[in-house]
C-alpha cells in the first residue's frame, strides 16, 4: 500500500467499520498514523478491531439510519479532542437478490435507509466538523450497481448507492468553497462475508469473466483508492466516482 505522509495525525472517521470494506479502510488508516474512529452497529466486533488496532482507535456503535444516534455519535467524536478531517461512509449493502417485480416494500425501505438516507444523515452531521479541517475529504461508497446494471442485484441498492452518487456531487459542489473534497468510490463485487453468502462460486466466476482487469475485487483495491483520495495530491479532486471495478462499468 502507498504511503501518504500527510495522513499521519488526521482524524478519519469511518462507518461500517467492522468488516469487510470499511474494517478493511479502518486497518489502512490507522497504518498510515491517523486517529481512527470506527463506528458500527456491532458493538463487539468494532470494539474487538479498535482495541486490536491500538490507542489511535476508538470503537463507537451506533445505527446509522437514526438521526439522534448519528448525532451522538459524532458528539462522542468532538469528546475525543482530535477533530475531523477525513469521512469515510462505507455501512451500506442489501441482505436480498431481487428483481423489481418481487421486491417487497420492506426491503425496499430498509436498503434505501441504511444506502442512501444514512448517508445523508453522516454527511450532514460531518459538515460542520469537516469545516474547521484544513484539508477536509467526505469518501462515499457507492458501488458498480449504481453505475450500471452489471449483473442480478437489487435494483433498491442500486437505485440507492445511483442516489449516493448525485448526492456527493451536491455536496462536492456545497463544499468546495470550504477547500472541502466529496467523492466516491465505485467497487465491484469484493468477497467481503456478506457478499461471499450472496451468491455462488458460479456467479463469482461469470462476473470475473467480464471484468477487463479479470478478477474480483480485493478490499485493498478500495481501500487504496481511499488512501489516494484522502491525500493531499488530490485536493482538486472533487465530484468524480472513481470506478474501483476493473473496468467493468464501461462494458
Ligand atoms: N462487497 C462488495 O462486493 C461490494 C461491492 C460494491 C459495493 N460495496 C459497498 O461497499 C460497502 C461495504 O460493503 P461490505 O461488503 O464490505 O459490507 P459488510 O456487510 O461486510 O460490512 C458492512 C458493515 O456495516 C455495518 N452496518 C450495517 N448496518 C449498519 C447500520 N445501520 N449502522 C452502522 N453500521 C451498520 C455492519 O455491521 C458491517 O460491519 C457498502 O457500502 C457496499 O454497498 C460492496
Amino acid at each position: 500500500m502507498a504511503n501518504y505522509p500527510e495522513i499521519m495525525g488526521r482524524s478519519v472517521v469511518i462507518t461500517g467499520a467492522a468488516a469487510g470494506i470499511g474494517e478493511a479502510a479502518a486497518r489502512g488508516f490507522y497504518e498510515q498514523g491517523a486517529h481512527v474512529f470506527l463506528l458500527d452497529i456491532d458493538a463487539g466486533r468494532v470494539q474487538a478491531i479498535a482495541s486490536e488496532l491500538g490507542e489511535r482507535a476508538q470503537a463507537i456503535q451506533v445505527d446509522i439510519t437514526h438521526p439522534e444516534a448519528v448525532i451522538k455519535a459524532f458528539e462522542a467524536i468532538d469528546r475525543a479532542g482530535h477533530g475531523l478531517d477525513i469521512f469515510i461512509n462505507c455501512a451500506g449493502g442489501y441482505q436480498k437478490l431481487l428483481t423489481v417485480e418481487k421486491m417487497d416494500l420492506e426491503e425496499w425501505d430498509k436498503t434505501i435507509a441504511l444506502n442512501l438516507r444514512a448517508t445523508f444523515l453522516c454527511c450532514q452531521a460531518a459538515i460542520p466538523r469537516l469545516k474547521k479541517s484544513s484539508a477536509g475529504r467526505i469518501i462515499n461508497v457507492t458501488s458498480i450497481s449504481g453505475r450500471t446494471v452489471h449483473a442480478a442485484s437489487s435494483p433498491a441498492y442500486g437505485a440507492a448507492k445511483a442516489g449516493v452518487t448525485q448526492l456527493t456531487r451536491f455536496l462536492a459542489y456545497e463544499l468546495g468553497p470550504f477547500g472541502i473534497t466529496a467523492n466516491t468510490i465505485a467497487p465491484l463485487t469484493t468477497l467481503t462475508p456478506r457478499v461471499a453468502a450472496l451468491r455462488t462460486p458460479e456467479d463469482f466466476a461469470r462476473i470475473a469473466s467480464q471484468v477487463p482487469m479479470g478478477r474480483l475485487a480485493t478490499v485493498d483495491d478500495h481501500v487504496a483508492a481511499m488512501l489516494y483520495l484522502a491525500s493531499d495530491g488530490a485536493g482538486f479532486v472533487t465530484g468524480v466516482a472513481l470506478d474501483t471495478n476493473g473496468g467493468r462499468v464501461m462494458m
